[in-house]
């Protein structure tokens, strides 16, 4: 008679196809039932990837014949279609193809900035983009797409995003008053978040792009448990400093088993406008490590640029007043790479960085 020992010290062997680690050591092993003649092995994994799932059934097949003859039946348990649960929320919007988290470890490294000119550059190649402005503690979307001012027209109970640059933004800025103290408890946060998940009108989209506050709160694990978030992109500065809260971010996505699209470094670099030269003035460079510690890559690398500052104070950002300069062109290979990475976890549920473990440098 086999032992069920023995069966786990052979799955022990297996490792996980595209990782370093076991079957077993992933936690993935989820029952070993022996009855009689019969074996039955229930795995649960991650990956919705058909390939992952025949090359694990070949191999421990493989292995564990040479225990003897006996009937062996595999039961490989795996995750619902990434629209129901990528992250834990269930698609309480299902006319949304995907949702985006724009995160940072903290304020003022262009979080905004950068998801209002990826929003831009993903519809100018053609998506129908949403923007949800979920900063609730310093909402600046209204002016960096300059409708601050502008009142949303609410029908009945929902409300109708108002439309800028070919994007339907709403703003927690544009539902309260203009330079009111946002202070906002735990409990009053998740509430925000999800009463603009229900009462927004969106349509039908491609994808929408949250830009979340800064660092890793209550909006965040809000907004993952209240919708399947499809990917999660982090932005940072190279500093040192900046780096070590990206870290933080990188964990929250993995921690809430959102795959990471990448890190867009910004403010790296200065091309000085009057002699061409470039200056390192935070440093250039310094996201490669974090961003191959997440298996991940750096999505692109943004230089500190007046055109930026001044396309975010004036509502007409870079890549509407210049899309073809050199940064506009950056910002769509970006916005490349996300569409590349949202179309992967939508074919194969995931992306390989989405289960690892979260690491503490
Ligand atoms: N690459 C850049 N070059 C020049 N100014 C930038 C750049 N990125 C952001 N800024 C400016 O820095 C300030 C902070 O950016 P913002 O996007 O509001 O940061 P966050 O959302 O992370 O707090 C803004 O005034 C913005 O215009
Ligand atoms: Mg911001």
């Amino acid at each position: 008679m086999i032992k069920q020992t023995k069966i786990k010290e052979i799955l022990e062997q297996v490792i996980y196809p595209s990782f370093n680690k076991s079957i077993v050591d992933f936690g993935f092993l989820k029952e070993i039932d022996i009855n009689e003649n019969r074996v039955s092995i229930t795995l649960d994994i991650p990956s919705l990837d058909p390939k992952v799932e025949t090359q694990l059934r070949e191999e421990i097949t493989k292995r564990v014949s040479f225990l003897g003859d006996f009937n062996l039946e595999i039961t490989i348990i795996k995750p619902k279609p990434i629209k129901e649960t990528s992250s834990h929320g269930k698609n309480v919007l299902p006319n949304i193809q995907n949702f985006v988290m724009v995160s940072s470890g903290k304020g003022g490294v262009g979080k905004s900035t950068t998801t209002v000119n990826l929003a831009i550059a993903l519809a100018q190649q053609g998506k129908k983009v949403g923007l949800l402005d979920a900063d609730i503690y310093g909402p600046n979307i209204p002016r960096m797409m300059g409708i601050e001012g502008v009142q949303p027209v609410f029908l009945g109970k929902t409300i109708k995003p108002i439309l800028a640059h070919n994007i339907k933004i709403m703003s927690i800025g544009s539902l309260v008053e203009r330079g009111s103290s946002l202070i906002w408890k735990g409990a009053m946060v998740t509430q925000a978040i999800e009463q603009m998940l229900e009462d927004i009108d969106w349509g039908s989209l491609d994808v929408l792009l949250f830009d979340m506050p800064p660092g890793t709160g209550d909006a965040q694990l809000a907004l993952a448990q209240s919708l399947p978030v499809t990917s999660g992109v982090c932005v940072t500065t190279p500093q040192k400093v900046a780096l070590d809260d990206t870290i933080r971010s990188m964990d929250m996505f993995t921690q809430l088993h959102i795959p990471i699209a990448g890190i867009v470094e910004n403010m790296s670099g200065f091309i000085c406008p009057d002699n061409g030269k470039e200056y390192n003035i935070f440093g250039k460079g310094t996201t490669q490590p974090l961003a191959d510690a997440y298996s991940t890559e750096v999505l692109g690398e943004i230089p500190i640029e007046p055109a930026i500052r001044e396309g975010g104070d004036s509502g007409l950002p870079i890549t509407i007043l210049a899309p073809n300069c050199e940064t506009s062109k950056r910002y769509s290979r970006i916005a490349t790479k996300l569409w590349n990475t949202l179309l992967k976890v939508n074919e194969e549920g995931g992306v390989d960085n989405q289960s690892i473990q979260p690491t503490i440098f």
